[in-house]
């Protein structure tokens, strides 16, 4: 990895490989629609609802499953089915945008809330509320969140789930940078990320540079 001017990260092929961004069409496809500024909530929330079915659907490649028999109208059949517990935990608010993207593709999951919001000045999570099933032993345990900036929410949110008992954590998130990468493979790295897009860099402000935004107030519609 290098330090580049403006502190700015740039990944080499094989830096960081606990995460895995997304290049699929259908999914650039939806996040230059996501990303634009004249896009409204409804839309907003519609194409977030898509992206992370389509981001989760990678995510969840490696799930266990386990046989069963299934009669067709013509003889029995082999299939497989999903095996593993999965609990999702939106961290609030944004999170919640990704929840029914995911329920979809996985409606049996369990869903835990981690409230946190990242103060301005130092960009650093603020918990405000946490409610999480019963941790089970082996549960996979999915962290969704539109933006993965400094990674300092993300991190949080796997320090609670790693406390409460957690030993398989992945991130969901639609866009992240270098920068938000580099801090959660150096806190936690044993978890795995999924993205549609690692950006170029976070700015002064730590916003995701080009980003698409503050994703809780387009998401809500709140400024
Ligand atoms: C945003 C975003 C993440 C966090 C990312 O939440 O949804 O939770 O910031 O930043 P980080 O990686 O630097 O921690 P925000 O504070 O805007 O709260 P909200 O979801 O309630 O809008």
């Amino acid at each position: 990895m290098q330090l580049q001017l403006e502190s700015r990260i740039e990944l080499s092929p094989g830096d960081l490989p606990m995460y895995e961004e997304i290049r699929h069409p259908c999914v650039q496809h939806k996040l230059s629609l996501i990303r634009d500024k004249e896009t409204g909530h409804k839309c907003f929330r519609e194409l977030a609802t898509e992206i992370t079915m389509f981001v989760c659907y990678e995510a969840l490649k490696e799930v266990q499953t386990e046989q069963v028999d299934v009669e067709t109208p013509l003889q029995t059949a082999s299939c497989q089915q999903i095996a593993e517990d999965i609990v999702v935990v939106p961290i609030l608010r944004a999170g919640v945008g990704m929840l029914e993207g995911i329920l979809e593709l996985v409606p049996t999951a369990r869903v835990g809330f981690l409230g946190m919001y990242r103060n301005e000045e130092t960009a650093e999570p603020v918990p405000y509320y946490e409610r999480l099933p019963q941790e089970t032993p082996g549960a996979l345990n999915i962290v969704i969140d539109p933006m993965l900036a400094t990674g300092g929410s993300t991190n949080a949110a796997i320090d609670v789930l790693k406390k409460a008992g957690a030993s398989k954590i992945v991130v969901v998130c639609i866009v992240t940078c270098p920068e938000g990468l580099a801090a959660v493979e150096a806190a936690h790295p044993d978890v795995k990320i999924y993205a549609a897009s690692v950006d170029s860099h976070l700015n002064e402000q730590k916003f995701i540079v080009p980003g698409l935004g503050d994703a809780g107030d387009r998401l809500f519609g709140t400024t």
